[in-house]
C-alpha cells in the first residue's frame, strides 16, 4: 500500500500563500511515484488550489464538512460543493474540531457516514488528551478504541475500505513532542484489533517534522503522516516525503 501524506495546512496560511504553497508542491510530488499526497487547505483556498493541482497526482483534501445536504447552516461547507471542487478526502474529529468546537463522537460519525456516502474519504481522528496519556498505554487503547467505535458506528463493512484513520495523540498536536514510534505502532495496533479489515491504512500525526518522520514511516503499521505545522515549509515538508 502506497505511503498516504496527508498535509493539514489548517488556518496557517492565507490564500495567496496556500496558491503559492500549493504550486512548490506540485514539483516536489513529481519526483516522488511511492506516496500518495494529499493537501487540505482551508475551505476558501480549495477552489484555486485545485486548478494548481489539477494536472498532478495531488489529491485535494478538506478540513471539515457539514454533514447537512443544504438548508439553515449558517457558515458551514456542504458535501456538494466539496465535490463540485473535486475534494476526494476530508478530515473528520480532529482534535481541534472536537476540543475547540465542542464535536461529540456522534457528530464525528454523523460527518463521516455523510461523506462515506457522498463517495468520498473520510480520514477519521482520533487521539487521547494528556490525562489519558498519564494513566498508561491501556486506558490510551481505551479511550481511542471507543473513539473509533463510535466514529464508525453504523458504517457498512463494505465502506470501511475507504476509511483512513490518522491516530494522533492531543498532547503530541503542536508541541514539538511527537509521540515515540513504539507507542504510536501500540495504539496502531489496537485501532486495527477494533476493526475488521486490515487494509485500512492507519497514519500517524502530531509534531511529525523531517527529523523524526523517518522513523514513524518504518514502523511497519503506520501507513502514513498527517502533518501539521510542518507541511507548510515546502523545503521541511519535501525532506519528509524524500524519506519514502
Ligand atoms: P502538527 O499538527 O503536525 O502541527 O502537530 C498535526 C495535526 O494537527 O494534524
Amino acid at each position: 500500500m502506497k505511503k498516504i501524506i496527508v498535509a493539514n495546512w489548517k488556518m496557517y496560511l492565507t490564500l495567496r500563500e496556500s496558491v503559492a504553497l500549493a504550486k512548490k508542491f506540485t514539483d516536489i510530488s513529481s519526483q516522488f511515484t511511492d506516496v500518495q499526497l494529499v493537501l487540505c487547505p482551508s475551505f476558501i483556498a480549495l477552489e484555486e488550489v485545485a486548478k494548481v493541482i489539477k494536472r498532478t497526482k495531488i489529491k485535494l483534501g478538506a478540513q471539515d464538512v457539514e454533514p447537512e445536504k443544504r438548508g439553515a447552516f449558517i457558515g458551514e461547507v456542504g458535501l456538494d460543493d466539496l465535490g463540485a471542487l473535486g475534494v476526494q478526502y476530508v478530515l473528520v474529529g480532529h482534535s481541534e474540531r472536537r476540543r475547540l468546537f465542542g464535536e461529540t463522537d456522534a457528530t464525528v460519525n454523523r460527518k463521516l457516514r455523510a461523506v462515506l456516502a457522498s463517495g468520498m474519504r473520510p480520514i477519521l481522528c482520533v487521539g487521547e488528551p494528556l490525562e489519558v496519556r498519564r494513566k498508561g498505554m491501556e486506558m490510551v487503547r481505551k479511550y481511542v478504541g471507543k473513539q473509533i467505535r463510535m466514529g464508525l458506528k453504523q458504517v457498512k463493512a463494505h465502506d470501511l475500505k475507504r476509511i483512513v484513520i490518522a491516530y494522533e495523540p492531543v498532547w503530541a498536536i503542536g508541541t514539538n513532542r511527537a509521540d515515540t514510534p513504539e507507542d504510536a505502532q501500540e495504539v496502531h495496533n489496537a485501532i486495527r484489533q477494533e476493526i475488521s479489515i486490515s487494509k485500512i491504512p492507519i497514519l500517524y500525526g502530531g509534531s511529525v517534522n523531517a527529523k523524526n518522520a523517518t522513523k514513524f514511516l518504518q514502523t511497519p503499521g503506520i501507513g502514513g503522516l498527517l502533518i501539521g505545522r510542518a507541511s507548510t515549509a515546502a523545503k521541511e515538508f519535501e525532506k519528509i516525503v524524500a524519506v519514502i
